[in-house]
């Protein structure tokens, strides 16, 4: 049986008896929201990343508006990005009433050109959001001799990445500040929405957990202007409880991508290519086709098999984008991206008959 693109119900059933009990747990403690299970949750992905704080938020959109608020990032500022990425990289970014500025993309990777950034550096670029899409790191070393120079904060988009390295560190830990999202299709996926920013720097963290909480640090007395995004106690023990397994789901992952390299190898894709600078966690394995890529995909889909675009608009051509006065061809290798990848299931749970299956009915189509 081809499987579905994605499906938790197989890890449910796996984790069923601790996650209820989990959820049990909190229901009879009387605390639902910031609460001892949200500050072990904290402490351990802290632990995890190698950073000195973390604060739990409500998504992994509000980590990045209030990761750049936290880190001095405000109205009339310019924020680097890529245009290939989730809506949420950017509308963080634009809720914020800051201006998102786009570089394009490696070819090869399809992570940000660091190179481009310097030309797009203004007097009103205060930082450069670099997203670790498909879960793979953004090369950080010459992104952060910029920032350097330049004097810019840099915040790590890690949604897609939790887990990966960069050169044996862990992605998270190198920026300014990094945010994570727990949508449940993530690496470390809760069962709701669920976001975190964690920091080496104590000044970003204090200032992150205030944003989330109104703005104050004692109940009831505002200290600046703040916001409600906080992660709930039954996300945090659920979550608290997948991630001692995140590392053993990412090899699983890994292993499921070199299936797949095995199997396609010869099939005309243009297959993931994994930098030796860093680890790749596989959130999705994302190939390119040479040909008419909607053809292609009908063509698998007849065959029963579901894959999905990640992603099918490159943010600038978007209508809801239109504001930021970009056209058609400025980000070429973005663009071309858009028209030609699709995403094949990667999941832990997945079985090797159906990735065997999987690679059979894309050979077929193809
Ligand atoms: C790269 C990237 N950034 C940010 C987000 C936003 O996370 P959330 O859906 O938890 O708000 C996502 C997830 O959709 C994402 O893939």
């Amino acid at each position: 049986m081809l499987p579905p693109f994605w499906d938790y119900r197989r890890e449910y059933d796996e984790l069923r008896d601790e996650i209820l009990a989990a959820v049990d747990r909190v229901f009879t403690s009387g605390k639902l929201i910031l609460g001892p299970e949200g500050i072990a949750f904290e402490r351990d992905m802290a632990a995890y990343v190698g950073v000195k704080g973390a604060v739990g938020v409500n998504s992994g959109t509000d980590a990045i508006y209030i990761a750049l608020a936290a880190a001095g990032v405000g109205a009339g500022d310019e924020v680097i990005t890529v245009p290939n990425t989730a809506v949420p990289t950017v509308s963080a970014i634009q809720v914020l009433g800051a201006r998102p500025v786009f570089v394009d993309i490696r070819d090869d990777d399809f992570l940000m050109d660091v190179g481009q950034i310097e030309a797009a550096i203004t007097p009103r670029t205060r930082a450069i959001v670099a997203v670790h899409l498909y879960g793979q790191c953004v090369d950080l070393d010459p992104l952060l001799e910029i920032a350097r120079r330049h004097g810019l904060k840099v915040i790590e988009d890690c949604a897609q990445s939790q887990g990966a390295r960069y050169r044996n560190r862990r992605c998270g830990s190198i920026g300014t500040a990094a945010t994570f999202s727990f949508y449940p299709t993530k690496l470390l996926g809760g069962y709701g929405d669920g976001g975190m920013v964690v920091s080496g720097d104590e000044a970003v963290v204090d200032l992150a957990r205030s944003l989330r909480f109104y703005g104050m640090e004692q109940t009831y007395y505002a200290e600046r202007h703040g916001y409600n995004s906080r992660l709930d106690e039954v996300q945090a023990a659920i979550l608290s409880l997948k991630l001692p397994r995140i590392d053993g789901w990412i090899n699983r992952r890994r292993d499921i991508a070199d299936r797949y390299r095995r199997g396609l190898a010869d099939s005309g894709l243009r297959l993931p290519k994994e930098n030796d600078y860093g680890r790749h966690v596989y959130h999705l394995f994302v190939v390119e086709t040479s040909g008419d890529r909607d053809a292609t995909l009908a063509r698998i889909e007849a065959r029963g098999l579901k894959c999905s675009v990640q992603y099918r608009w490159p943010i600038h051509l978007m209508r809801g984008y239109q504001d930021l006065g970009y056209r058609e061809g400025q980000f070429p290798v973005a663009e071309r991206n858009a028209r030609q990848i699709f995403s094949l299931p990667v999941y832990p749970h997945l079985r090797d008959d159906e990735i065997d299956e999987v690679i059979e009915a894309v050979r077929a189509a193809i």
